[in-house]
């Protein structure tokens, strides 16, 4: 077994290290930002329910897909793709390349956004500590002040940065490993905590009717198109995120395990963020549906309302910048792993030369909102599903039976039913929803 640092390109110790890290991944600002926004926004349960189909009909299929291309290439995205479609004989370089620029794209836009909006989650657990003053007017006025002060803004961009950059660094062991093995429990106890909390102090009811209590009647064409798009986001599909980790990895057996597991916890946290967000929502009386400001306007607002808000707000803020931090870390790795593997570039000089192209990139976002909302749209709505739609395509179509059955073959058994229909979902019914995405990005429904 390869010791993960020393020679060759490292690799996770364990199993558990491998989920962990992957589920470190998926559970981000996805989870515990956006995911109770959006229920918020189109009503709740039946929303949810729609959610948890596109989870299984679009982010299953795919996680497997990333997982075993990673698996059986062995190396970052680009010649991952590339060994397995030479190793199938298949014309794969339009895909590979198309897959490979994506997911570089992808790593570089995403992370610079996502480290404004998690540095602001930096600023609040300063602000909860009180190493950083709130505007004296109220939660609102708060967030205005830092989102609307560039410097700011860039100023705890550069720390978060920082903090994701030591860790890539580090090594997949040292590093990406060994920080999720930490930072993964203690995201899993604090929300843990925070569940109990509500569950003493009232609101639970509310929330768990609002969050699984369908009406259908607020079901709408536009809400199955953003939950589809969500499933991706969240789970960190189509930019090859999976496909860097797999490539860890070192056996097919436990790939279907793994992803089982991820999409799990993946799923669990969200819901119990969600359960959590909204009780205190509920128990004061406020709005579900406030929108991207919900976390840090609406929450901060209450916390300061109830009995040890203090506290509570440290907690779900230290939550946020946690589950950021793990999946930071997965979008830097992508851009890394293809610095190392196809460069030739040395881990450290990868991870904080490229680390720095991001942080200047993410400058425009924190000194302008629009250019923070262009970059997410330009990248959830278009790069993530196209760079999903010809990954499945790929591993549906160019990939040898093999290669792409490995992780069942590996089932006790021989799991031939589930490659079976594994390998029809991945083929059509995939693609088909992803195109859907696609063309409703395009604005054309
Ligand atoms: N899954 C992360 C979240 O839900 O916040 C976001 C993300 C991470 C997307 C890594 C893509 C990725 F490669």
């Amino acid at each position: 077994m390869s010791d993960g640092e020393s020679g060759g390109r490292g690799g996770f110790r364990t199993d558990l290290g491998f989920v962990l890290a992957a589920a470190g991944s998926a559970v981000g600002l996805g989870n515990i930002w956006k995911f109770p926004y959006i229920t918020g926004e189109y009503g709740g349960g039946a929303f949810v329910l729609i959610y948890l189909a596109c989870i299984a009909l679009v982010g299953l299929p795919l996680l497997y897909a990333e997982m075993i291309i990673g698996r059986r290439g062995g190396k970052d995205v680009l010649d991952s793709m590339s060994a397995l479609t030479a190793h199938a004989g298949t014309p794969g370089k339009l895909a590979t390349w198309g897959v490979g620029l994506l997911a570089v794209g992808s790593g570089l836009f995403i992370l610079s956004f996502y480290a404004v909006v998690a540095g602001w989650a930096v600023h609040f657990v300063a602000i909860s500590v009180g190493l950083a003053a709130a505007d004296a007017s109220g939660s609102e006025a708060t967030f205005t002040a830092l989102a609307g002060n560039g410097g700011l803004s860039a100023w705890w961009h550069t720390i978060f940065m920082g903090l994701v950059v030591f860790v890539v660094a580090g090594g997949v062991q040292s590093g990406i490993e060994r920080a999720c093995k930490i930072l993964m429990p203690a995201l899993m106890t604090i929300l843990l905590i925070l569940l109990a909390y509500v569950g003493i102090t009232g609101g639970l009811g509310a929330s768990l009717a609002f969050l699984f209590r369908p009406d259908f009647s607020k079901v709408s064409g536009e809400a199955i198109l953003e939950a589809l798009g969500h499933a991706f986001f969240t789970l960190s599909l189509g930019m090859g995120a999976m496909v860097t980790y797999g490539s860890y990895l070192q056996s097919d057996r436990h790939v279907v395990r793994d992803q089982l597991a991820v999409a799990f916890l993946d799923t669990a946290i969200a819901l119990v963020a969600g359960l959590v967000i909204f009780a205190v929502v509920f128990s004061m009386g406020a709005e579900p549906g406030a929108g991207p400001g919900l976390v840090f306007i609406t929450l901060p607002d209450l916390f300061a309302r109830i009995p040890g808000g203090a506290f509570v707000a440290l907690a779900f803020f230290v939550l946020l910048v946690v589950a950021a931090w793990s999946s930071g870390i997965s979008l830097l790795e992508v851009v890394v792993a293809l610095g190392i593997d196809r460069f030739g570039w040395s881990r450290r000089t990868a991870a904080i030369g490229i680390g720095v192209l991001i942080w200047a990139l993410g400058l425009p976002s924190a000194f302008s909102g629009e250019f923070l909302d262009f970059m997410d749209n330009l990248t959830t709505r278009y790069m993530l599903p196209i760079g999903g739609f010809l990954i499945a395509l790929s591993a549906g179509w160019l990939l040898g039976k093999e290669d792409r059955e490995a992780g069942f073959t590996a089932l006790p058994g021989g799991g031939a039913i589930l490659a079976v229909g594994w390998t029809f979902t991945i083929r059509f019914v995939t693609p088909a929803l992803v195109l859907l995405v696609i063309l409703n990005g395009l604005g054309l429904f």
